[in-house]
């Protein structure tokens, strides 16, 4: 059985023309993804990532992820974006829900925190506070190794740690993510001698979840990696050739097909609170892979039922400009079920021996149909569980529709010359040398 199945039959009737004429443009975006004939080629290198993983590299992974283990009972995770939202996605979805609150867990792994992803005084100030009289090591994680953001958290961070078991120590438990050659953060690593991983050269940010930026740290929390690419080597070999049987393709097809009959929006909903941060991840891959050119679709999440509470009225009833995507789990790992109770005050009784589950199933349902009938498209995605290989299979079947989806869309999926734009500002506001007549034209602008 399959990890991973796609229903769209509540979803392309929306837009059956625009489905049915864009079929060959589905197939020479599989090409273009496959043989890299079009832009962003030389970002291609998550394509056969799976596949072509070397069970040597997993090995030392491993290794590494031990050795932080067997030394640290917290791991900081520093790193923005595609530097750490995949981490994040899968360590969230495999997690236990109440972790943060559980002590000494079984197998021994280390308890996964985060800095610089944002520049929030307050968080980094109560993280350092947090960690003053705790066992903890650093994973760095920057492609570029010049990004604002993670290098304040690891200046201050790496300080911490040296002054906490001294700069010998500190080095024992510091790993670098970055590229082979370039960048600050390399010079740095190679400076102190910490060891380090490379993010291969052709792989963006948001497409590195399945290299060392988030292998270790998923290794690190206790998951286990060498799955989580078995079921994302599953996934390319499924998503590889043109066709029906092909999800990623009928996933990027139907989106694009809603997107030119107007539904401009995408909620990837879920019923699951563990996929939250994986929804997360998606909004990143989707959100900067397709917007650009004045064009994409903008990505949004949800919780569900949660947010049925706060946006279901929106969805239901709002602009008809969106369209819902449903990670749906089959099965949930743990089972509940709801008691029968004598006197039923609270009129429950009717669900009295149902499984928690049942009733979720229920609510997923009726809110599709509810959605549909509504204006509403919707493409449900089954996942079996939520365990490595499954998610693994996920990543790459959003990783490869996204390839699909942005050249079908006709823009460059692998680039993001947008995000440059408030770091220009930030960086002439904030006197960055290089940047002195920036600094001059904002101050004029500014009336300053
Ligand atoms: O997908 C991307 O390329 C970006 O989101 C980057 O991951 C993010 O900006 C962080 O960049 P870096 O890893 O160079 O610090």
């Amino acid at each position: 059985m399959k990890a991973i199945s796609l229903d769209i039959q509540h979803a392309v009737y929306f837009a059956e023309k625009q489905y049915i004429a864009n079929e060959s443009a589905a197939v020479e975006a599989i090409k273009d993804v496959n043989t890299g004939r079009a832009a962003g080629n030389d970002f291609l290198g998550w394509v056969k990532l799976p596949s072509e993983t070397d069970p040597g590299l997993l090995s030392k992974i491993n290794a590494t992820a031990d050795r932080l283990k067997e030394k640290c009972d917290y791991v900081v995770c520093i790193g923005i974006g595609g530097s750490y939202l995949g981490a994040k996605a899968v360590i969230s979805a495999l997690s236990n829900n109440f972790a943060d609150f559980i002590n000494n867990p079984e197998p021994k792994h280390a308890k996964v925190l985060y800095a610089g992803q944002n520049i929030g005084e307050e968080y980094t100030a109560e993280l350092q506070d947090f960690l003053k009289d705790k066992k903890f090591g650093i994973i760095v994680i920057s492609k570029s190794g010049t990004t604002t953001e993670p290098a304040i958290a690891f200046r201050l961070l790496k300080a911490q740690l040296e002054e906490q078991v001294g700069k010998e120590a500190a080095k024992e438990i510091i790993v670098a993510i970055t590229d082979e050659k370039k960048g600050a953060l390399r010079t740095l690593a190679t400076q102190e001698g910490y060891e380090t991983y490379v993010i291969p050269d052709n792989v963006g940010g948001r497409f590195s979840v399945l290299t060392p930026v988030g292998l270790l740290p998923i290794a690190v929390a206790g998951f286990d990696i060498t799955k989580l690419i078995a079921g994302a080597a599953e996934m390319e070999k499924d998503t590889t050739e043109p066709g029906g049987d092909n999800i990623a393709e009928t996933y990027a097809r139907v989106r694009n097909a809603l997107y030119q009959g107007g539904k401009k929006i995408e909620i990837l909903a879920n019923f699951n609170p563990k996929l939250h941060y994986f929804a997360e991840w998606w909004k990143q891959l989707y959100g900067e892979s397709e917007g650009k050119d004045g064009k994409g679709i903008f990505p949004a999440a949800v919780d569900f039922t949660t947010d049925l509470h706060s946006m279901g009225q929106w969805i239901q009833d709002g602009e008809r400009t969106i369209f819902e995507t449903v990670i749906s789990v089959k099965e949930p790992l743990l089972h509940k079920y709801i008691p029968t109770d004598d006197q039923n005050l609270d009129g429950l009784n009717f669900l009295g021996g149902k499984k928690i589950d049942d009733v979720n199933k229920m609510a997923e349902l009726g809110t599709m149909l509810a959605h549909v009938d509504g204006g509403v498209p919707n493409i449900k995605i089954e996942i079996n569980k939520l365990d490595e290989y499954t998610l693994g299979a996920l990543i790459y079947f959003f990783e490869k529709a996204c390839g699909i989806s942005g050249y079908m869309l006709g823009v460059n999926p692998f680039n993001q010359p947008g995000v440059e734009a408030y770091k220009k500002n930030m960086f002439a506001l904030l006197g960055k040398p290089g940047y002195e007549k920036e600094t001059a034209d904002i101050q004029t602008r500014l009336g300053k």
